[in-house]
């Protein structure tokens, strides 16, 4: 077995995925409650969740910076390689990306953002309610391109696991 990713990078790797995970579902979920407290509770847990993720990730790049990624398998074919490096950048771009959508339109349309109850974001843009919903609109899509791009990655993780056998998964592996 050759290099794996450390432990630091491995710890950050699966947070981010648990999180992420959450998400996605919860995201979906949200529109379809009934409006009330439950609800209520949801929006509150999204929006904690998403924004501890935003920073969470951006220390995860920075350390990525200094900690670059063990090199490939050379039996791995270019193209693979170039794949799973590109997946890899749309993945850190769409986990930067989503959040900040979500903040903005939550902004606009006017709701509060408090971070587990504790204390509140303030607002990124002044209120327009119209405006809120067009870009949380777009947030449920990029959200959706994101839970998109993670199967094809667990899609490729697995097949290199079950299929290849190359031991790729294994440098993840917690
Ligand atoms: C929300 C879910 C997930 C996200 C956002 C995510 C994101 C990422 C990112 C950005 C990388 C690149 C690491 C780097 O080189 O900087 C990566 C690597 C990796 N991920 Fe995930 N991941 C997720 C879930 C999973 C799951 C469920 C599996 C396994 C079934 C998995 C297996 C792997 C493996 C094996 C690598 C290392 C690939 C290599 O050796 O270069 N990931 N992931
Ligand atoms: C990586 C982080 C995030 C992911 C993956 C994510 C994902 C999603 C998804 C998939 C939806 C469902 C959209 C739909 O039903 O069409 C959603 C809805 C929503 N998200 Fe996020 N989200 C994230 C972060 C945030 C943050 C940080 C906020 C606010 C601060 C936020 C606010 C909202 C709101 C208000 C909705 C409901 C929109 C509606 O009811 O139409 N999200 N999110």
């Amino acid at each position: 077995m050759g290099e794996r990713y450390t432990p630091v990078a491995r710890a950050f790797h699966w947070t981010t995925a648990a999180l992420v995970l959450t998400m996605v579902p919860l995201g979906l979920a949200l529109s379809e409650l009934r409006q009330g407290r439950i609800q209520d509770f949801g929006y509150d847990l999204h929006r904690s969740i998403g924004v501890v993720l935003f920073p969470l990730v951006v220390a995860r790049l920075l350390y990525r910076l200094s900690h670059p990624a063990p090199p490939l398998p050379a039996t791995m074919p270019a193209w693979q390689q170039r794949a799973a490096m590109t997946v890899h950048g749309a993945l850190y771009l769409l986990l930067l990306l989503n959040p900040l959508v979500g903040w903005w339109g939550t902004s606009a349309y006017g709701a509060p953002i408090t971070v587990f109850w504790l204390f509140a974001l303030p607002p990124l843009v002044a209120k327009n309610q119209g405006l809120g919903e067009a870009i949380l609109y777009w947030h449920g899509w990029t959200g959706l391109s994101l839970a998109t791009l993670i199967a094809a990655h667990i899609g490729a993780a697995l097949q290199h696991h079950l299929i290849q056998r190359d031991g790729i998964l294994r440098r993840m592996w917690p």
